[in-house]
C-alpha cells in the first residue's frame, strides 16, 4: 500500500522509453517537468474543502473561516476564509499545475469582467455547498448557483474571444469538482422513520449530479477531477456521535456508496460523451489508510481535532475562543469537519502522482496530459 500512495513516476513503460530516449527527452520531458503548456487554468467547484473565501462575501451566511485560528500557518497568519490552518487542496494541486491558485469568484470585483482575470481560473467553492439546492441553503453558493456563475463567466469569455477560442480554452483546463459531504452529512442528521435508505438517498444525489455534470460538459468542461467523499465518519464531529469515539459506521457507509455512483457515473459518461476525459479521487480510501497506519505517515492524532473545544476537541469549531494545538503537523484534522494544510498537502501528492485504488483512472498528471 505505501509503494502505491507515493509511486515513482512512471512515464512510459521501459521499453518504450529505451527505444526513442532522445525523442523524449527532447520533447516530452518539458511538458511534463512544467504542465503548464496544456493546463492553461483551473476552475474550481465545491465545498469548504476547497472554498478560497467565497463564502467571506456571503453577509448572512454563518459558514465561515475567516477569523483566528484560521489561517495560522497561511503566509501572513492571514484567516483568509479557507477552513484551514493554512492551505487548502485547491491550493496545494494549482501549485502542483504551475498556476496560481484561483481568486474566489465573489471577491472578483464585479467590474472584472475581464478575459485576463477569468483566463488565470476562478474558485467558485463555498463552504456548507452541497449537490442538492436544500443543503445550507442560503448560507452558502449551491453546486447549481456555481454552475450558473461559470455560465457567466463563459459568457464573458465568448463575447471576447469567441465561442471556438473559449471552448479551446475550457477543454484544456481542469475542472476539479469537490462536492458530496454536506449532502450526506445533512442526510444522516435527519432520522425520521420516513427517510429514504442510503441507496435511495445516494440514487438521488447522482441523479442529480448527472445533470450538473453534463451542463458543465457543455459549457466546454473536458478534463473533469472529480473528488469523493472521504470516510466521513471519522471526522470529530461524527466520532462524537459514537459512545466509544470510534468512527461512526452508517455515514462512513454512505460515504462508500456515494463513491462507487459517483465513479460509475463518471465512466458511464466518459463512454457515452467520448471527448471528455476524468480523474476520480477516492478519499474515502486515501484518507482511511492514514487512520488506520498513522505512524507511517507520521500522525499521531487520527481522532481529535487541533482547533475547537470538548470532547475531541468538536464540540465547538474552531473560533477565536476554541484553544488549537502546536504541533499541527501531528493531527490528521484541523477542526471538527476539515483536515490539516499537512494532510491536504499529503491527499494532493496522491491526486497528483498516486494510482488505483486511491486515484482512477488516471492520476491529475495524466489527466493534465491528455
Ligand atoms: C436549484 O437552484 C437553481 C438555481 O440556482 C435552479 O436553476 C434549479 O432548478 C434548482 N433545482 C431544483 C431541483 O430545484
Ligand atoms: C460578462 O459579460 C457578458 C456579456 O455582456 C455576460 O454575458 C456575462 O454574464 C458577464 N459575466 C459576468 C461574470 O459578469
Ligand atoms: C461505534 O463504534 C463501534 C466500534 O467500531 C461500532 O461497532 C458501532 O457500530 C459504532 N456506532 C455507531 C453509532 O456508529
Amino acid at each position: 500500500m505505501a509503494s502505491s500512495l507515493f509511486p515513482a513516476v512512471h512515464c512510459f513503460s521501459y521499453s518504450t522509453v529505451s527505444c526513442c530516449f532522445f525523442f523524449l527527452l527532447f520533447f516530452y520531458f518539458p511538458s511534463v517537468s512544467h504542465g503548464q503548456n496544456t493546463v492553461p487554468a483551473m476552475y474550481m467547484f465545491g465545498d469548504s474543502l476547497v472554498d478560497a473565501g467565497n463564502n467571506n462575501h456571503i453577509p448572512l451566511s454563518l459558514i465561515k473561516a475567516d477569523f483566528p485560528h484560521n489561517g495560522v500557518d497561511y503566509p501572513g497568519r492571514k484567516a483568509t476564509g479557507r477552513f484551514s490552518n493554512g492551505k487548502n487542496a485547491a491550493d496545494f494541486l494549482a501549485e502542483k499545475l504551475g498556476l496560481q491558485s484561483p481568486p474566489p469568484y465573489l471577491s472578483l470585483p464585479s467590474s472584472s469582467n475581464a478575459t485576463d482575470t477569468f483566463l488565470r481560473g476562478v474558485n467558485f467553492a463555498s463552504g456548507g455547498a452541497g449537490i442538492l439546492n436544500t443543503t445550507h441553503k442560503g448560507q452558502c453558493l449551491t453546486l447549481d448557483r456555481q454552475i450558473e456563475l461559470f455560465s457567466s463567466v463563459y459568457g464573458g469569455l465568448a463575447q471576447q474571444l469567441g465561442g471556438v477560442e473559449t471552448q479551446k480554452h475550457l477543454s484544456q483546463s481542469i475542472i476539479g469538482i469537490v462536492i458530496g459531504s454536506n449532502d450526506l452529512f445533512g442526510y444522516f442528521k435527519s432520522d425520521s422513520d420516513s427517510r429514504a435508505t442510503p441507496q435511495q438517498f445516494i440514487d438521488s444525489l447522482v441523479f442529480t449530479l448527472t445533470a450538473q455534470l453534463k451542463r458543465l460538459y457543455n459549457l466546454g468542461a473536458r478534463k473533469i477531477f472529480f473528488v469523493g467523499t472521504g470516510p466521513i465518519g471519522c471526522c470529530p464531529s461524527q466520532r462524537i456521535q459514537n459512545k466509544t469515539g470510534d468512527c461512526h459506521v452508517e455515514s462512513n457507509y454512505g460515504s462508500i456508496l456515494y463513491n462507487q455512483g459517483v465513479s460509475s457515473l463518471l465512466r458511464v459518461m466518459k463512454s457515452e460523451l467520448g471527448d471528455m476525459s476524468y480523474s476520480f479521487f477516492n478519499a474515502y480510501s486515501a484518507l482511511m489508510e492514514y487512520i488506520q497506519n498513522p505512524s507511517k505517515y507520521e500522525f499521531t492524532e487520527v481522532k481529535a481535532a487541533c482547533c475547537g473545544l470538548g470532547n475531541l476537541n468538536a464540540k465547538v469549531a474552531c473560533l477565536p475562543i476554541s484553544s488549537y494545538c502546536s504541533n499541527r503537523r501531528d493531527y490528521v484534522f484541523w477542526d471538527f469537519y476539515h483536515p490539516t494544510a499537512a494532510t491536504s498537502r499529503m491527499l494532493t501528492n496522491i491526486i497528483f502522482d498516486g494510482s488505483h485504488p486511491y486515484v482512477y483512472p488516471v492520476n491529475v498528471r495524466q489527466l493534465a496530459d491528455v
